[in-house]
């Protein structure tokens, strides 16, 4: 399969913050940023794999600034990083204070999707080649990611079988 350059996954995204989308401290929803980043990394995945694929992880979501209504939010996402039938995306949101033009990172987001077939059968994706600094960095440090959750997802497994599924007045 012909890898793809990360630039051929890359997407943008720029909305304003609008009253509905705002929180008691008047900044914006976190659940409304976390659709935003689930929406613009299924996007970059299908940029990459053209086929069907699910979210299969979303790493801890940085909330690192408020963003305000005199915002605008900016999300970026690409891909760093493939295995055989998964595909890492990082998202990088950025709030731009509408009156000074002054921009800082508001968020960061790593997900992982899997690709699956109509059986719903992972099937294998493309690789990715990254040509700037910031894709080189992302793409030499996603293998110390990959363990990590690799680690996660098995302590997952562990920590559900505890878990009860019954009603709560059983
Ligand atoms: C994600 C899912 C398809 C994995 O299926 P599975 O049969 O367990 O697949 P496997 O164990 O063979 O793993 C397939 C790949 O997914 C990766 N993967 C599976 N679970 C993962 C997780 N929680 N985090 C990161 N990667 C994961 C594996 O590392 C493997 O990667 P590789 O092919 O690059 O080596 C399955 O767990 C699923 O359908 N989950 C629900 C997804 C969903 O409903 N998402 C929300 C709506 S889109």
């Amino acid at each position: 399969m012909q890898p793809k350059f990360i630039r051929e996954t890359r997407c943008f995204k720029v909305s304003r913050v609008f009253p509905t989308d705002v929180n008691n401290h008047n900044t914006l929803f976190g659940g409304k940023l976390m659709a935003y980043i689930d929406d613009i990394a299924s996007i970059s995945v299908s940029k990459l794999c053209r086929a069907t694929a699910v979210t299969a992880s979303t790493d801890s979501v940085d909330f690192l600034q408020p963003i305000r209504p005199s915002d605008s939010v900016s999300l970026e996402s690409f891909i760093t990083h493939t295995g055989t039938s998964s595909m890492e995306v990082f998202v990088k949101v950025i709030r731009e204070d509408m009156r000074t033009g002054d921009r800082t990172i508001a968020a960061t987001a790593f997900l992982t999707f899997v690709a699956l077939d109509d059986d719903n059968r992972p099937i294998p994706v493309p690789g990715v080649v990254p040509e700037t600094d910031e894709e080189k960095k992302l793409f030499e440090t996603a293998e110390y990611r990959t363990q990590l959750r690799k680690h996660r997802r098995e302590e997952s497994k562990k920590f559900a079988d505890y878990l009860l599924t019954k009603y709560p007045w059983e």
